[in-house]
């Protein structure tokens, strides 16, 4: 496998893949890779000739009193599961070369990107948007694959490539999960023992609200139930439950589809969010 640091060799290497029609897929992440990002790279596979990943740890998309420093790194490890999975290029650019001096342009999704995580992290979402236009820019693929666990992050990425005319398609792959339910996560890394065994309440609840709200309970009441059973499972704090329209996140009060189920919660120092289907 190709680990590639600069765009003018990133041009040339994905101009040879392209050789002959081919098509490439690029799966964006940031590193830190567990059987989830693997699953998105298993769909590249199926939907194009060539893999792509992109391992970046955006510093625009965390704020101040994030954890841009402490977020999991290991590229040899990343690197292997890749070659194993047979990706054929790692695009790894460092800071500087995705933030030259002087960068000052950024993108902003305004309409999907004020609620949800949006609120609970003013920035974020316009340091996903702009870092995810630079790197279809940089590798041109034909279909980008993201994740449905950050289900706002998918809606404001198919809205920007819309807005600005990207000639790609975007795909999202379903959440991987471990057997108690908790959703794949880089940072699940952070839980201890403790915590990891009280997570599984996060997933419980919001599966539960999800089938109550699918066969008719009232919206308000789920919701407030889901926080009540996550908060007494032992999270520190709900940021949001919240049922939303699936592709215009509108929230709504009252169920009609395509519906989907929003959650953050905090555990110790560790956020997680998670969605489920309704109906
Ligand atoms: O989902 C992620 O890992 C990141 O937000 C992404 C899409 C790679 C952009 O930095």
């Amino acid at each position: 496998m190709q680990i590639i640091r600069d765009i003018a060799t990133l041009h040339r290497a994905v101009t040879a893949l392209k050789q002959g029609g081919k098509s490439v897929a690029l799966v964006p992440t940031m590193g830190a890779l567990h059987d989830g990002h693997l699953s998105l790279v298993r769909m590249g596979r199926r939907v194009a000739d060539h893999v792509v990943v992109s391992i970046f740890v955006n510093p625009t998309q965390f704020g101040p009193n994030e954890d841009y420093a402490a977020y999991p790194r290991d590229e040899a490890r990343d690197a292997a599961l890749l070659a194993q999975d047979g990706v054929g290029l790692l695009w790894a650019p460092d800071v500087g070369i995705m933030y030259p001096a002087g960068h000052s342009t950024h993108i902003e999704v305004a309409e999907l990107g004020a609620d949800y995580c949006g609120a609970a992290r003013p920035g974020h979402f316009d340091g996903v948007a702009t870092v995810v236009a630079k790197l279809f820019n940089q590798v041109r693929p034909d279909v980008a694959i993201f994740g449905e666990k950050d289900w706002q992050q998918l809606a404001i990425i198919r809205r920007m490539a819309r807005d600005l005319d990207f000639a790609l398609d975007i795909l999202g792959a379903p959440i991987a999960r471990d057997p108690d339910g908790l959703a794949l996560s880089s940072r699940n890394a952070y839980l201890t023992q403790d915590q990891r065994a009280a997570a599984t309440a996060f997933p419980g609840a919001l599966k539960a609200a999800a089938a109550a709200i699918a066969s008719g309970a009232d919206v308000g009441e789920s919701l407030a139930k889901a926080e009540a059973a996550i908060v007494a499972g032992g999270f520190d704090s709900v940021d949001y439950v919240a049922l939303a329209d699936a592709n215009s996140l509108e929230r709504l009060a009252a169920c009609r589809a395509p519906a989907r189920l929003l959650a953050a919660a905090r555990i110790g120092k560790t956020r997680l969010i998670d969605n489920y289907p309704v109906g």
